[in-house]
């Protein structure tokens, strides 16, 4: 079968993936009281377990971590508990999973904030943007910059999320250093106007990210550690004057350090995939760990791209939140249901778990057609 190599397994470091055919992290904003995943989330990842490898929605790290409405959190035992639920029913149907470790810096709202507070970033710029919060969208204001005495606080805040995820029962974690959010932040000279060890040159701009990496693998070593970066995406206001040179530098770096995987959105997050600039998936010649490509891949272009030596994974976002069995539908090349954005973020399990996978006679129908 011409199309074998998407769809055999492969090893992460000690972790075996059924498929090359990853689950994108999604923001879903349905979280309970206390930014608890629900049994609603249990149902949603039991049924896309088929994916060789889940990618949780993004999870904030602390209180201070969090920019959205009803986001889960991986701080409080009520939260690991939560999560819990979710890994071992994912475990029960075969699945791997891994959490996504997130804080969002500068994109956030007082609202969303541990007594009100300004968010913070690595300076005081401020994004053009709105803030998703239980009352609606809201303007976004500047956000507080940082002392690098507070620095150590958060890389502990993430090492304790880590840990967490780890008594939660999750394979890895992915660290979020894409989308304009808190590391990214770090990384890109138009957020960091920083004149201090952590501002200024790339390796100055790195040094924060890296410093987080290093207590995260601290906690899971570097086989069970993966990364996200968005290195030409607009996504949440965010630029870089030589994103090439940025990323190349950020990737060596992190290649040095052992990570299992460097998953990439390539190009701009959700849009276009062929940025001019510089080309992303270039980053694979640099990384000794497995490459993860993203963003608007359709079954042909995944086939090619795993065929072709240039993507050893690939994540899908949108098509996961429509067809919980995508991957037998794209072995089967059956059709892809549409996704509802009017209910991507929030609400119940309208949009959510209600999708339906397909029907055995449709299966028994596509298959002979194959
Ligand atoms: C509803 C929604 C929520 C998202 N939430 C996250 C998230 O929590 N973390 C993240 O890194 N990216 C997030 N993204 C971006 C996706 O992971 C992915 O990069 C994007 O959808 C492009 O992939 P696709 O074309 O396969 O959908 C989200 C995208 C969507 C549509």
């Amino acid at each position: 079968m011409a199309n074998a190599e998407l769809f055999a397994p492969i090893d992460m470091g000690p972790i075996h993936l059924a498929n090359r055919i990853v689950m994108a992290p999604l923001t879903r904003s349905r979280a309970g009281k206390g930014d608890v995943p629900q049994a609603m989330h249990v149902t949603y990842y039991r049924q896309r377990a088929s994916a060789g490898l889940i990618i949780s929605e993004a999870t904030q790290i602390s209180p201070e971590g969090k920019g959205y409405a009803w986001t889960p959190g991986i701080h409080s035992a009520e939260q690991v508990e939560g999560w819990k639920h979710v890994t071992d029913a994912v475990h029960e149907a075969g699945g791997k999973m891994v959490l996504q470790l997130w804080h969002v810096g500068r994109i956030s709202h007082p609202d969303l904030q541990p007594g009100g507070a300004l968010p913070v970033a690595p300076s005081a710029v401020k994004p053009e943007m709105k803030a998703f919060t239980e009352a609606g969208f809201k303007d976004i204001s500047t956000p507080r910059a940082l002392e690098a005495s507070e620095l150590p606080r958060i890389v502990e805040d993430f090492r304790n999320a880590a840990t967490n995820a780890k008594t939660a029962g999750f394979d890895g974690v992915e660290i979020h250093s894409a989308n304009g959010y808190l590391l990214h932040q770090f990384l890109a000279d138009k957020t960091n106007r920083r004149d201090d060890d952590y501002g200024g040159s790339i390796e100055n701009r790195m040094r924060f990210p890296l410093e987080v990496v290093d207590a995260v693998v601290g906690v899971w070593g570097a086989e069970r550690v993966g990364i996200r970066i968005s290195p030409v995406s607009p996504a949440n206001d965010i630029a870089d004057s030589d994103p090439g040179s940025l990323f190349t530098a950020y990737t060596k770096a992190l290649s040095k350090r052992g990570l299992a995987y460097l998953h990439v959105i390539e190009g701009a997050t959700r849009g276009e995939r062929d940025p001019a600039v510089f080309k992303p998936w270039t980053l694979k010649e640099d990384f000794s760990g497995l490459y993860m490509g993203n963003n608007n891949y359709t079954r042909a272009l995944a086939i090619e791209r795993v065929a072709d030596g240039l993507a050893d994974l690939v994540c899908f976002g949108r098509p996961f939140i429509s067809n919980p069995d995508l991957v037998e539908r794209l072995k089967l090349n059956a059709p892809l249901a549409k996704w509802d954005e009017a209910t991507f973020y929030g609400g119940n399990e309208i949009g959510y778990t209600d999708y339906p996978p397909l029907t055995d006679e449709e299966v028994a129908r596509y298959a002979a057609a194959a």
